[in-house]
Protein backbone atom coordinates (compact mmCIF):
# COMPACT_ATOMS: atom_id res chain seq x y z
CA UNK A 1 0.00 0.00 0.00
CA UNK A 2 0.82 3.23 -0.69
CA UNK A 3 1.40 5.73 2.30
CA UNK A 4 1.72 9.97 2.27
CA UNK A 5 2.17 12.16 5.33
CA UNK A 6 0.43 15.67 5.75
CA UNK A 7 0.12 17.84 8.41
CA UNK A 8 -3.21 18.33 7.75
CA UNK A 9 -5.49 16.21 5.98
CA UNK A 10 -9.70 17.50 5.21
CA UNK A 11 -12.54 15.40 3.60
CA UNK A 12 -14.53 17.14 1.53
CA UNK A 13 -14.31 20.55 -0.19
CA UNK A 14 -17.46 22.15 0.53
CA UNK A 15 -17.73 25.88 2.53
CA UNK A 16 -16.58 23.86 5.83
CA UNK A 17 -13.70 21.94 4.67
CA UNK A 18 -12.31 24.82 2.43
CA UNK A 19 -12.91 27.63 5.19
CA UNK A 20 -10.74 25.07 7.80
CA UNK A 21 -7.92 24.95 5.16
CA UNK A 22 -7.48 28.28 4.78
CA UNK A 23 -7.13 28.41 8.51
CA UNK A 24 -4.87 25.61 8.27
CA UNK A 25 -2.36 26.61 5.71
CA UNK A 26 0.03 28.93 7.42
CA UNK A 27 0.51 26.17 9.96
CA UNK A 28 1.76 23.27 7.68
CA UNK A 29 0.85 21.86 4.41
CA UNK A 30 -3.16 20.74 3.82
CA UNK A 31 -4.55 18.21 2.03
CA UNK A 32 -8.07 18.58 0.84
CA UNK A 33 -9.27 15.02 -0.71
CA UNK A 34 -12.58 15.10 -2.23
CA UNK A 35 -14.52 12.39 -4.18
CA UNK A 36 -15.38 14.23 -7.22
CA UNK A 37 -14.15 17.61 -8.56
CA UNK A 38 -13.92 20.13 -5.59
CA UNK A 39 -16.66 22.28 -6.34
CA UNK A 40 -18.98 19.52 -6.23
CA UNK A 41 -20.67 19.71 -3.37
CA UNK A 42 -23.68 20.83 -1.67
CA UNK A 43 -22.57 24.46 -1.06
CA UNK A 44 -22.01 24.88 -4.76
CA UNK A 45 -25.81 24.14 -5.22
CA UNK A 46 -27.05 26.05 -2.25
CA UNK A 47 -30.18 28.73 -3.56
CA UNK A 48 -31.19 31.16 -0.89
CA UNK A 49 -28.60 32.39 0.93
CA UNK A 50 -26.89 32.93 3.70
CA UNK A 51 -28.25 34.16 7.10
CA UNK A 52 -25.88 36.93 9.34
CA UNK A 53 -26.76 40.32 11.21
CA UNK A 54 -25.11 42.78 8.76
CA UNK A 55 -27.96 45.58 9.15
CA UNK A 56 -29.24 47.99 11.42
CA UNK A 57 -32.52 46.78 11.56
CA UNK A 58 -31.50 43.66 12.40
CA UNK A 59 -29.65 41.95 16.03
CA UNK A 60 -27.40 39.18 16.75
CA UNK A 61 -30.10 38.44 20.31
CA UNK A 62 -32.73 38.33 17.51
CA UNK A 63 -31.12 35.98 15.03
CA UNK A 64 -30.52 33.83 18.27
CA UNK A 65 -33.70 33.92 19.68
CA UNK A 66 -35.35 32.94 15.91
CA UNK A 67 -32.37 29.82 15.47
CA UNK A 68 -33.44 28.98 19.05
CA UNK A 69 -37.44 28.50 18.02
CA UNK A 70 -36.63 26.86 15.15
CA UNK A 71 -34.43 24.07 17.03
CA UNK A 72 -37.46 23.42 18.85
CA UNK A 73 -35.61 23.23 22.42
CA UNK A 74 -32.50 21.15 21.49
CA UNK A 75 -30.33 23.41 20.20
CA UNK A 76 -27.20 24.04 22.07
CA UNK A 77 -27.42 27.79 23.49
CA UNK A 78 -23.46 28.36 23.27
CA UNK A 79 -23.43 26.55 20.02
CA UNK A 80 -26.16 29.05 18.37
CA UNK A 81 -24.53 32.14 20.10
CA UNK A 82 -21.15 31.43 18.74
CA UNK A 83 -22.60 31.14 15.09
CA UNK A 84 -24.70 34.27 15.26
CA UNK A 85 -21.80 36.29 17.22
CA UNK A 86 -19.52 35.23 14.69
CA UNK A 87 -21.20 35.03 11.48
CA UNK A 88 -20.86 38.89 10.49
CA UNK A 89 -17.13 38.94 11.14
CA UNK A 90 -17.36 35.24 8.95
CA UNK A 91 -19.04 37.15 6.32
CA UNK A 92 -17.04 40.56 6.26
CA UNK A 93 -13.76 38.78 5.60
CA UNK A 94 -15.35 36.75 3.15
CA UNK A 95 -16.71 39.78 1.02
CA UNK A 96 -12.69 41.13 1.91
CA UNK A 97 -11.89 37.57 -0.24
CA UNK A 98 -14.13 38.91 -3.20
CA UNK A 99 -17.84 37.38 -2.45
CA UNK A 100 -20.25 39.48 -4.52
CA UNK A 101 -23.39 39.27 -2.42
CA UNK A 102 -26.19 41.13 -4.24
CA UNK A 103 -26.58 45.17 -3.40
CA UNK A 104 -29.65 47.65 -3.10
CA UNK A 105 -27.14 50.65 -3.99
CA UNK A 106 -24.30 50.23 -1.44
CA UNK A 107 -26.47 48.09 1.20
CA UNK A 108 -26.29 44.49 1.35
CA UNK A 109 -29.73 43.16 -0.04
CA UNK A 110 -31.31 41.06 2.25
CA UNK A 111 -34.39 38.88 2.10
CA UNK A 112 -36.49 36.95 4.28
CA UNK A 113 -37.14 33.21 5.02
CA UNK A 114 -39.21 30.63 6.88
CA UNK A 115 -38.88 31.77 10.64
CA UNK A 116 -36.88 34.80 10.73
CA UNK A 117 -38.40 37.75 12.07
CA UNK A 118 -35.68 40.09 9.81
CA UNK A 119 -35.05 40.37 6.71
CA UNK A 120 -31.08 39.04 7.21
CA UNK A 121 -30.45 36.39 3.74
CA UNK A 122 -27.57 37.69 1.99
CA UNK A 123 -27.70 36.25 -1.49
CA UNK A 124 -25.60 36.77 -4.74
CA UNK A 125 -26.37 36.35 -8.56
CA UNK A 126 -29.85 36.34 -6.99
CA UNK A 127 -29.96 32.40 -6.54
CA UNK A 128 -26.76 31.12 -6.90
CA UNK A 129 -25.04 32.11 -3.38
CA UNK A 130 -23.37 28.29 -2.80
CA UNK A 131 -21.54 28.56 -5.98
CA UNK A 132 -20.28 32.28 -5.23
CA UNK A 133 -19.54 31.43 -2.04
CA UNK A 134 -17.69 27.90 -3.63
CA UNK A 135 -15.87 30.20 -6.23
CA UNK A 136 -14.64 32.63 -3.56
CA UNK A 137 -12.95 30.21 -1.10
CA UNK A 138 -11.82 27.64 -3.89
CA UNK A 139 -9.74 31.23 -5.48
CA UNK A 140 -8.26 31.74 -1.99
CA UNK A 141 -7.25 28.35 -1.29
CA UNK A 142 -5.93 28.09 -4.81
CA UNK A 143 -3.99 31.27 -3.86
CA UNK A 144 -2.43 29.56 -0.85
CA UNK A 145 1.06 27.12 -1.76
CA UNK A 146 0.61 24.94 1.10
CA UNK A 147 -2.56 24.02 0.52
CA UNK A 148 -3.52 20.73 -2.19
CA UNK A 149 -6.22 19.60 -3.72
CA UNK A 150 -6.56 15.45 -4.45
CA UNK A 151 -10.17 15.64 -6.07
CA UNK A 152 -11.84 11.99 -7.15
CA UNK A 153 -9.81 10.46 -3.93
CA UNK A 154 -12.74 8.53 -2.23
CA UNK A 155 -12.06 8.20 1.50
CA UNK A 156 -12.58 4.51 2.73
CA UNK A 157 -11.92 4.68 5.75
CA UNK A 158 -10.17 6.40 8.52
CA UNK A 159 -6.71 5.32 10.64
CA UNK A 160 -7.57 4.78 14.31
CA UNK A 161 -5.21 3.35 16.69
CA UNK A 162 -6.24 3.57 20.26
CA UNK A 163 -8.77 6.00 20.32
CA UNK A 164 -6.61 7.85 18.20
CA UNK A 165 -7.38 9.31 14.29
CA UNK A 166 -4.04 9.13 12.56
CA UNK A 167 -5.40 9.96 9.04
CA UNK A 168 -7.29 7.77 6.37
CA UNK A 169 -7.48 5.46 3.49
CA UNK A 170 -8.04 6.75 0.52
CA UNK A 171 -8.97 5.34 -2.81
CA UNK A 172 -7.50 7.06 -6.09
CA UNK A 173 -7.07 5.39 -9.16
CA UNK A 174 -8.08 2.44 -8.04
CA UNK A 175 -5.51 2.30 -5.63
CA UNK A 176 -5.24 2.84 -1.64
CA UNK A 177 -3.18 5.17 -0.18
CA UNK A 178 -2.83 5.87 3.80
CA UNK A 179 -2.49 9.45 4.01
CA UNK A 180 -1.06 9.86 7.48
CA UNK A 181 -2.09 13.56 9.48
CA UNK A 182 -1.96 14.90 12.44
CA UNK A 183 -4.95 16.28 12.49
CA UNK A 184 -7.90 15.22 10.21
CA UNK A 185 -10.88 17.14 9.54
CA UNK A 186 -14.25 15.44 8.50
CA UNK A 187 -16.16 18.16 6.09
CA UNK A 188 -18.06 16.02 3.49
CA UNK A 189 -21.85 17.28 3.82
CA UNK A 190 -24.62 15.73 4.47
CA UNK A 191 -26.79 12.38 3.47
CA UNK A 192 -29.75 13.61 1.65
CA UNK A 193 -29.32 10.83 -1.05
CA UNK A 194 -30.33 8.02 1.31
CA UNK A 195 -33.98 9.17 0.47
CA UNK A 196 -35.63 8.73 -3.15
CA UNK A 197 -36.63 12.70 -2.75
CA UNK A 198 -34.18 14.92 -1.98
CA UNK A 199 -32.44 18.19 -3.07
CA UNK A 200 -29.16 17.26 -2.26
CA UNK A 201 -26.83 16.37 -4.94
CA UNK A 202 -25.26 12.82 -5.70
CA UNK A 203 -22.48 13.55 -4.30
CA UNK A 204 -24.51 13.88 -0.51
CA UNK A 205 -24.47 9.92 0.72
CA UNK A 206 -23.28 10.41 4.24
CA UNK A 207 -19.94 8.88 3.92
CA UNK A 208 -17.98 11.46 6.82
CA UNK A 209 -20.77 9.85 8.95
CA UNK A 210 -20.44 6.52 7.80
CA UNK A 211 -16.74 6.51 8.41
CA UNK A 212 -16.53 8.44 11.43
CA UNK A 213 -19.00 5.54 12.96
CA UNK A 214 -16.69 3.00 12.01
CA UNK A 215 -14.01 4.35 13.54
CA UNK A 216 -16.09 4.61 16.80
CA UNK A 217 -17.03 8.27 16.96
CA UNK A 218 -20.68 9.45 18.30
CA UNK A 219 -23.20 10.51 16.45
CA UNK A 220 -25.81 12.34 17.57
CA UNK A 221 -29.82 13.69 16.49
CA UNK A 222 -29.90 11.52 13.74
CA UNK A 223 -33.46 11.19 13.85
CA UNK A 224 -33.83 14.84 12.73
CA UNK A 225 -34.49 15.17 9.27
CA UNK A 226 -35.04 18.44 7.54
CA UNK A 227 -37.19 17.67 4.37
CA UNK A 228 -37.46 21.08 2.30
CA UNK A 229 -41.25 21.88 1.26
CA UNK A 230 -41.03 22.82 -2.72
CA UNK A 231 -38.61 21.10 -4.98
CA UNK A 232 -39.80 20.73 -8.72
CA UNK A 233 -41.73 17.64 -9.31
CA UNK A 234 -42.09 17.41 -13.17
CA UNK A 235 -42.05 13.71 -14.91
CA UNK A 236 -38.65 14.93 -16.93
CA UNK A 237 -37.11 17.10 -14.64
CA UNK A 238 -34.35 16.30 -11.73
CA UNK A 239 -35.72 16.95 -8.27
CA UNK A 240 -34.48 20.69 -8.37
CA UNK A 241 -34.72 22.87 -5.46
CA UNK A 242 -37.36 25.57 -5.31
CA UNK A 243 -36.02 28.25 -2.96
CA UNK A 244 -37.22 29.11 0.24
CA UNK A 245 -36.76 32.76 -0.42
CA UNK A 246 -39.46 32.82 -3.06
CA UNK A 247 -41.65 32.34 -0.73
CA UNK A 248 -39.92 34.68 1.48
CA UNK A 249 -40.79 37.37 -1.93
CA UNK A 250 -44.48 36.43 -1.62
CA UNK A 251 -45.07 33.12 -3.58
CA UNK A 252 -47.94 31.31 -2.09
CA UNK A 253 -48.92 27.67 -2.13
CA UNK A 254 -52.37 26.23 -4.05
CA UNK A 255 -53.33 22.62 -4.37
CA UNK A 256 -54.50 21.26 -7.36
CA UNK A 257 -57.85 22.54 -7.30
CA UNK A 258 -56.32 25.71 -7.37
CA UNK A 259 -56.86 26.37 -3.20
CA UNK A 260 -54.36 28.76 -0.86
CA UNK A 261 -54.32 26.35 1.93
CA UNK A 262 -51.34 27.31 4.28
CA UNK A 263 -53.35 30.07 6.27
CA UNK A 264 -55.70 27.03 7.53
CA UNK A 265 -52.08 25.01 9.03
CA UNK A 266 -50.42 27.85 10.35
CA UNK A 267 -50.78 31.76 11.34
CA UNK A 268 -47.33 32.48 9.36
CA UNK A 269 -48.92 30.77 6.24
CA UNK A 270 -46.67 29.78 3.48
CA UNK A 271 -43.24 30.94 6.42
CA UNK A 272 -44.36 28.86 8.84
CA UNK A 273 -41.65 26.10 9.76
CA UNK A 274 -40.42 23.87 7.05
CA UNK A 275 -41.81 20.66 8.74
CA UNK A 276 -45.20 22.67 9.28
CA UNK A 277 -45.48 23.58 5.20
CA UNK A 278 -44.00 19.73 4.51
CA UNK A 279 -46.73 17.92 6.56
CA UNK A 280 -49.37 20.65 5.09
CA UNK A 281 -48.32 19.54 1.67
CA UNK A 282 -48.50 16.24 2.21
CA UNK A 283 -52.32 16.64 3.83
CA UNK A 284 -53.70 18.60 1.28
CA UNK A 285 -51.92 15.86 -1.59
CA UNK A 286 -53.63 13.18 0.19
CA UNK A 287 -57.08 15.03 0.19
CA UNK A 288 -56.75 16.03 -3.55
CA UNK A 289 -55.29 12.30 -4.35
CA UNK A 290 -52.41 14.15 -5.88
CA UNK A 291 -48.88 13.51 -5.84
CA UNK A 292 -47.95 17.52 -5.79
CA UNK A 293 -49.01 21.02 -5.17
CA UNK A 294 -48.40 24.16 -7.33
CA UNK A 295 -45.81 27.36 -6.46
CA UNK A 296 -47.26 30.19 -7.84
CA UNK A 297 -45.48 33.24 -8.45
CA UNK A 298 -47.57 34.86 -11.27
CA UNK A 299 -48.31 37.73 -9.16
CA UNK A 300 -44.72 39.10 -8.88
CA UNK A 301 -44.24 39.66 -12.01
CA UNK A 302 -41.75 38.61 -14.77
CA UNK A 303 -39.17 41.49 -14.47
CA UNK A 304 -38.74 40.81 -10.72
CA UNK A 305 -38.69 36.87 -11.58
CA UNK A 306 -36.32 36.77 -14.06
CA UNK A 307 -33.97 39.09 -12.21
CA UNK A 308 -34.40 37.55 -8.69
CA UNK A 309 -34.45 34.16 -9.37
CA UNK A 310 -32.21 34.09 -12.84
CA UNK A 311 -30.99 30.25 -12.03
CA UNK A 312 -34.06 28.99 -11.17
CA UNK A 313 -36.16 30.93 -14.06
CA UNK A 314 -33.54 29.18 -16.66
CA UNK A 315 -33.40 25.76 -15.38
CA UNK A 316 -37.52 25.73 -15.02
CA UNK A 317 -37.48 27.00 -18.75
CA UNK A 318 -35.49 23.91 -20.01
CA UNK A 319 -38.51 21.62 -18.66
CA UNK A 320 -40.88 23.57 -20.23
CA UNK A 321 -41.90 26.05 -16.97
CA UNK A 322 -42.02 29.25 -16.82
CA UNK A 323 -41.69 30.27 -13.55
CA UNK A 324 -43.11 33.71 -14.16
CA UNK A 325 -46.17 32.81 -16.01
CA UNK A 326 -46.74 29.00 -15.32
CA UNK A 327 -47.92 27.73 -11.83
CA UNK A 328 -44.75 25.47 -10.75
CA UNK A 329 -45.58 21.52 -9.48
CA UNK A 330 -43.51 20.90 -6.54
CA UNK A 331 -43.57 18.19 -3.10
CA UNK A 332 -41.42 18.02 -0.19
CA UNK A 333 -38.10 16.27 0.04
CA UNK A 334 -35.39 15.34 2.05
CA UNK A 335 -33.12 18.31 2.48
CA UNK A 336 -30.55 19.08 5.25
CA UNK A 337 -29.86 16.25 8.10
CA UNK A 338 -29.54 17.97 11.83
CA UNK A 339 -27.63 15.36 13.33
CA UNK A 340 -24.33 13.94 12.67
CA UNK A 341 -20.54 13.81 14.06
CA UNK A 342 -21.36 14.88 17.52
CA UNK A 343 -18.27 17.63 18.16
CA UNK A 344 -17.95 20.27 20.84
CA UNK A 345 -17.66 23.82 19.87
CA UNK A 346 -13.72 23.82 17.94
CA UNK A 347 -15.09 20.99 15.85
CA UNK A 348 -13.33 18.47 17.96
CA UNK A 349 -15.15 14.61 17.87
CA UNK A 350 -14.45 12.08 20.90
CA UNK A 351 -11.72 10.43 19.00
CA UNK A 352 -8.31 12.81 19.35
CA UNK A 353 -6.96 13.54 16.20
CA UNK A 354 -10.62 13.48 14.05
CA UNK A 355 -12.72 16.73 13.93
CA UNK A 356 -15.58 17.59 12.12
CA UNK A 357 -17.58 20.81 10.54
CA UNK A 358 -20.61 21.41 8.41
CA UNK A 359 -23.54 19.67 7.87
CA UNK A 360 -21.33 15.88 8.72
CA UNK A 361 -21.52 17.53 11.93
CA UNK A 362 -23.61 18.37 14.86
CA UNK A 363 -22.47 20.75 17.11
CA UNK A 364 -26.64 21.14 18.62
CA UNK A 365 -26.86 24.32 16.67
CA UNK A 366 -29.78 23.23 14.47
CA UNK A 367 -31.30 21.45 17.30
CA UNK A 368 -34.20 19.88 16.07
CA UNK A 369 -34.51 21.61 12.95
CA UNK A 370 -32.42 24.01 11.27
CA UNK A 371 -33.49 27.83 10.22
CA UNK A 372 -33.35 28.49 6.40
CA UNK A 373 -30.21 29.55 5.48
CA UNK A 374 -27.64 29.10 8.80
CA UNK A 375 -26.16 26.01 7.47
CA UNK A 376 -23.60 27.91 5.03
CA UNK A 377 -22.65 30.29 8.21
CA UNK A 378 -22.18 27.35 10.18
CA UNK A 379 -19.57 25.84 7.38
CA UNK A 380 -18.13 29.10 7.75
CA UNK A 381 -17.40 29.39 11.38
CA UNK A 382 -17.17 26.07 12.46
CA UNK A 383 -14.79 25.45 9.36
CA UNK A 384 -12.62 28.29 10.53
CA UNK A 385 -12.77 26.98 14.40
CA UNK A 386 -11.74 23.74 13.59
CA UNK A 387 -8.64 24.70 11.70
CA UNK A 388 -7.75 26.43 14.04
CA UNK A 389 -8.10 23.65 16.80
CA UNK A 390 -6.75 21.16 14.41
CA UNK A 391 -3.88 23.05 14.19
CA UNK A 392 -2.99 22.63 17.72
CA UNK A 393 -3.02 18.76 17.43
CA UNK A 394 0.02 17.40 18.58
CA UNK A 395 2.89 16.57 16.16
CA UNK A 396 2.00 13.04 14.29
CA UNK A 397 2.60 9.78 16.28
CA UNK A 398 3.86 6.77 14.23
CA UNK A 399 0.69 4.35 13.40
CA UNK A 400 0.94 1.26 11.05
CA UNK A 401 -1.32 1.53 7.84
CA UNK A 402 -3.19 -2.02 7.95
CA UNK A 403 -5.94 -1.76 5.40
CA UNK A 404 -8.07 -4.94 4.97
CA UNK A 405 -7.05 -6.00 1.53
CA UNK A 406 -9.84 -9.02 0.89
CA UNK A 407 -12.08 -6.86 -1.49
CA UNK A 408 -15.86 -8.26 -2.60
CA UNK A 409 -18.24 -6.81 -4.89
CA UNK A 410 -21.95 -6.42 -4.62
CA UNK A 411 -23.50 -7.48 -7.72
CA UNK A 412 -26.79 -5.96 -7.04
CA UNK A 413 -25.08 -2.45 -6.24
CA UNK A 414 -27.99 -0.50 -8.08
CA UNK A 415 -31.17 -2.44 -7.40
CA UNK A 416 -30.13 -1.99 -3.74
CA UNK A 417 -29.49 1.54 -3.89
CA UNK A 418 -33.07 2.12 -5.52
CA UNK A 419 -34.63 -0.30 -2.89
CA UNK A 420 -33.10 1.70 0.33
CA UNK A 421 -34.05 4.84 -1.12
CA UNK A 422 -37.49 4.41 -1.29
CA UNK A 423 -38.02 2.60 1.81
CA UNK A 424 -36.34 5.50 3.89
CA UNK A 425 -38.92 8.39 1.74
CA UNK A 426 -41.91 5.80 2.33
CA UNK A 427 -41.08 4.57 5.84
CA UNK A 428 -38.58 6.76 7.90
CA UNK A 429 -39.79 9.93 5.63
CA UNK A 430 -41.79 13.26 6.76
CA UNK A 431 -44.14 11.22 9.09
CA UNK A 432 -43.10 7.85 10.85
CA UNK A 433 -44.55 5.66 13.28
CA UNK A 434 -42.59 2.35 14.86
CA UNK A 435 -44.28 0.19 12.46
CA UNK A 436 -42.82 1.91 9.10
CA UNK A 437 -39.56 2.15 11.03
CA UNK A 438 -39.78 -1.32 11.75
CA UNK A 439 -39.90 -1.83 8.33
CA UNK A 440 -37.16 0.39 7.07
CA UNK A 441 -35.07 -1.09 9.98
CA UNK A 442 -36.18 -5.09 8.13
CA UNK A 443 -35.22 -3.35 4.94
CA UNK A 444 -31.96 -2.29 5.63
CA UNK A 445 -31.16 -5.36 7.92
CA UNK A 446 -31.87 -7.44 4.71
CA UNK A 447 -29.01 -5.94 3.42
CA UNK A 448 -26.49 -6.61 6.27
CA UNK A 449 -23.51 -8.26 4.27
CA UNK A 450 -23.26 -5.48 2.52
CA UNK A 451 -22.56 -2.93 5.69
CA UNK A 452 -20.21 -5.35 6.76
CA UNK A 453 -18.06 -6.20 3.08
CA UNK A 454 -15.47 -4.46 1.91
CA UNK A 455 -15.12 -2.95 -1.62
CA UNK A 456 -12.79 -1.05 -3.83
CA UNK A 457 -15.18 1.08 -6.35
CA UNK A 458 -17.00 4.47 -5.06
CA UNK A 459 -20.43 3.20 -6.09
CA UNK A 460 -19.89 0.46 -3.81
CA UNK A 461 -18.15 1.85 -0.72
CA UNK A 462 -21.50 4.82 -0.91
CA UNK A 463 -23.88 2.20 -1.00
CA UNK A 464 -22.14 0.80 2.49
CA UNK A 465 -22.30 4.29 4.05
CA UNK A 466 -25.67 4.87 2.62
CA UNK A 467 -27.17 1.87 4.85
CA UNK A 468 -25.09 2.89 7.43
CA UNK A 469 -26.18 6.25 7.83
CA UNK A 470 -29.71 5.30 7.13
CA UNK A 471 -29.30 2.94 9.59
CA UNK A 472 -28.60 5.39 12.29
CA UNK A 473 -31.34 7.33 10.91
CA UNK A 474 -33.72 4.80 11.60
CA UNK A 475 -32.59 3.78 15.20
CA UNK A 476 -32.69 7.18 16.57
CA UNK A 477 -36.24 7.59 14.96
CA UNK A 478 -37.28 4.65 16.92
CA UNK A 479 -35.70 5.56 19.68
CA UNK A 480 -37.58 8.84 19.91
CA UNK A 481 -41.29 8.08 21.05
CA UNK A 482 -41.97 11.81 20.45
CA UNK A 483 -42.50 14.60 18.34
CA UNK A 484 -40.01 17.69 18.27
CA UNK A 485 -39.06 19.60 15.27
CA UNK A 486 -38.30 18.36 12.10
CA UNK A 487 -38.92 14.48 13.54
CA UNK A 488 -42.81 13.74 13.06
CA UNK A 489 -44.65 10.32 14.80
CA UNK A 490 -47.71 9.96 13.71
CA UNK A 491 -47.93 7.47 16.39
CA UNK A 492 -46.61 9.92 19.74
CA UNK A 493 -47.47 13.29 18.15
CA UNK A 494 -47.09 14.85 21.29
CA UNK A 495 -43.17 15.58 22.80
CA UNK A 496 -42.97 12.15 25.11
CA UNK A 497 -41.16 11.91 28.17
CA UNK A 498 -37.43 13.22 28.38
CA UNK A 499 -37.79 14.80 25.11
CA UNK A 500 -34.55 16.73 25.96
CA UNK A 501 -32.12 14.13 25.62
CA UNK A 502 -29.96 14.29 22.39
CA UNK A 503 -29.91 10.44 21.50
CA UNK A 504 -26.29 9.62 20.68
CA UNK A 505 -25.51 6.21 18.49
CA UNK A 506 -22.20 4.62 18.50
CA UNK A 507 -21.05 1.31 17.35
CA UNK A 508 -22.94 -0.55 20.47
CA UNK A 509 -25.89 0.43 19.52
CA UNK A 510 -25.71 0.06 16.19
CA UNK A 511 -25.17 -3.84 17.17
CA UNK A 512 -27.86 -3.43 19.66
CA UNK A 513 -30.02 -2.03 16.70
CA UNK A 514 -29.59 -4.94 14.52
CA UNK A 515 -30.80 -7.62 17.22
CA UNK A 516 -33.92 -5.81 17.29
CA UNK A 517 -34.35 -5.32 13.83
CA UNK A 518 -35.31 -9.27 13.59
CA UNK A 519 -38.44 -8.29 15.60
CA UNK A 520 -41.50 -7.35 13.64
CA UNK A 521 -43.04 -4.47 15.28
CA UNK A 522 -46.56 -3.84 14.10
CA UNK A 523 -47.63 -1.16 11.56
CA UNK A 524 -49.57 1.72 13.39
CA UNK A 525 -48.80 4.36 10.95
C1 LIG B 1 -33.48 27.53 0.11
O1 LIG B 1 -33.00 28.33 -0.69
O2 LIG B 1 -34.69 27.34 0.25
C2 LIG B 1 -32.56 26.71 0.93
C3 LIG B 1 -32.00 27.50 2.01
C4 LIG B 1 -31.62 26.62 3.15
O3 LIG B 1 -32.01 25.46 3.17
O4 LIG B 1 -30.96 27.10 4.06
Amino acid sequence: MRTETVDFLIIGSGVAGLRAAIELAPRGDVVVVTKDRPSESSTEYAQGGIAAVMSDEDEVGIHLEDTLKAGDGLCRQEAVKTLVEEGPDRIQELISWGAAFDREGVKLSLTLEAAHSRRRILHAHGDSTGRELERVLLDKARSLPSVRKYPYAFTVDLIVRDSRCHGAYVLRDGKITALFARATILATGGAGQVYSRTTNPQVATGDGMAIAFRAGAHLEDMEFVQFHPTSLFAPKAPQFLLSESMRGEGAVLLNIRGERFMEGYHPMAELAPRDVVSRAIISEMVKTESDHVYLDLRHMGKDFVTKRFPMIYETCMRFDINIAEDLIPVSPAAHYIMGGVKTDLEGRTNLSGLFAAGEVACTGVHGANRLASNSLLEGLVFGARAGRAAADAPVRQAADAEHRQDVSAIPSADEIRKALRAAMWERAGIIRCAGSLGDARRRIHSYIDVIKGNYRTRHELELKNMLTVASLIVEAALAREGSVGAHYRSDHKDRGTDWKRHITLDRQSFRAGWAEAVTPVRNTC
